[in-house]
């Protein structure tokens, strides 16, 4: 029951209270990622916590990109905007071997994992009664991001900025079942076979 609840009331938060999340929650979120299953127990997943001077440093360089490359029309403005006044910020990262020994046989597993991990991040985030977004704007700087972490070898796959919701949103339409089923099993068929 708990975690239908969990599942179906989680919404991406996008505007936070100026308020102080505990440190501890940070290594709980972090701590319920590296519980996800992954493809062969590699497990993929490399976690930065940014500070708040590296948090403010990123967001500026997503502002100074948009500035840049304004004509492509992205929406990293707005979510450098939610990265500003939300109170922390936690990078994932994977380990660059795809590159290096050419095994793009782990690739798509790999990052099947990490979005494993990333779902239980955001699971456990609504479960302590935070908010959080799932980023994946801050790719658009993730060279730039790199070098101003000194991180080599590994590869930027998304960053979650937490806080506490200052709004909860509507949430957004899902599409329907009878889209999403490739063939015709009509509901009743699946009551008649359980
Ligand atoms: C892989 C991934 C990347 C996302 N990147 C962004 C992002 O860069 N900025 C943002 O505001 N939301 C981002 N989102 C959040 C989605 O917009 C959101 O999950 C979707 O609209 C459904 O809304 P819900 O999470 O409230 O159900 C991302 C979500 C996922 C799963």
């Amino acid at each position: 029951m708990e975690l239908d609840k969990a599942i179906s009331s989680r919404k991406t938060i996008r505007k936070f209270q100026n308020r102080n999340i505990p440190d501890n929650y940070l290594y709980e979120i972090i701590q319920s990622a590296m519980l996800a299953p992954s493809a062969k127990n590699r497990q993929p997943w490399r976690f930065y916590i940014l500070d708040d001077k590296q948090k403010e440093d990123i967001t500026n360089m997503m502002y100074q990109w948009n500035k840049e490359y304004k004509d492509m029309h992205t929406s990293i403005k707005g979510s450098a905007n939610q990265m500003k006044t939300a109170n922390k910020a936690i990078m994932i990262f994977t380990p660059n071997y795809h590159s290096k020994n050419k095994k793009t046989y782990y690739k798509k597993p790999d990052y099947l994992s990490l979005g494993a991990a990333i779902e239980n991040m955001n699971l456990k985030c609504f479960d302590l009664g935070l908010g959080c977004t799932w980023l994946c704007d801050t790719l658009y700087i993730e060279d730039e991001i790199n070098k101003y972490l000194k991180l080599d070898d590994l590869e930027q796959v998304s960053t979650l900025i937490i806080g506490y919701p200052e709004e909860i949103p509507d949430r957004r339409e899902r599409f329907s079942m009878n889209k999403l089923l490739l063939n015709n099993i009509s509901k009743d068929d699946i009551n008649n076979n359980e």
